[in-house]
């Protein structure tokens, strides 16, 4: 190889793979950013799903942490666990107003969301399925 060939051959290559270098880090550091935001959507925001519960009525029948006429939520939380299909689950559970069994045998609807914004109702659901300490029953 000639002087003049490889003095070519390092003009493309050196500064030219500095480029593709600095493009990578450019690249990476945007995933990285989306991965970060995409984390924090994913984070329930507690006291609008509290708040919306409160207003829904929930609270009548449930608590976090004790078993009122319904489940304590945190223990709602530990029974989907690990459950892929939770979120899902539970959305039409508060939503579709379909039957619950209460202790004493009797079946009514059961509660809807006070909501018809579909991401606050997703909040809530994330929020109790968020609950930590329950037991699986
Ligand atoms: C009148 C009482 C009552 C009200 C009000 C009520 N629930 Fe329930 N809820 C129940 C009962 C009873 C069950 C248990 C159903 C069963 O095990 O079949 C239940 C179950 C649940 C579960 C667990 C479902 C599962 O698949 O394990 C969740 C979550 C829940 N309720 C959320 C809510 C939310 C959110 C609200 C407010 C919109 C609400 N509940 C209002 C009585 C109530």
């Amino acid at each position: 190889m000639s002087l003049r060939q490889r003095s070519t051959l390092n003009h493309t290559l050196g500064p030219g793979s500095h480029r593709v270098l600095a493009a990578v880090r450019v690249l990476s550091f945007i995933v990285l950013a989306c991965g970060a935001i995409r984390v924090e959507a994913l984070a329930a925001d507690a006291p609008a799903a509290q708040s919306l519960a409160q207003k829904s009525g929930c609270f009548k029948c449930h608590s976090v942490d004790k078993k009122k006429d319904g489940p304590a939520l945190r223990d709602t939380a530990a029974k989907y666990k690990d459950k892929a299909d939770a979120q899902e689950k539970l959305i039409y559970h508060v939503t579709s107003g379909e039957k619950v069994k209460f202790e004493d045998g009797h079946e009514e609807e059961h509660k809807k969301v006070k909501t018809s914004d579909p991401n606050q109702t997703k909040n809530l659901v994330d929020w109790i399925l968020s609950l930590q300490g329950g037991t699986r029953y």
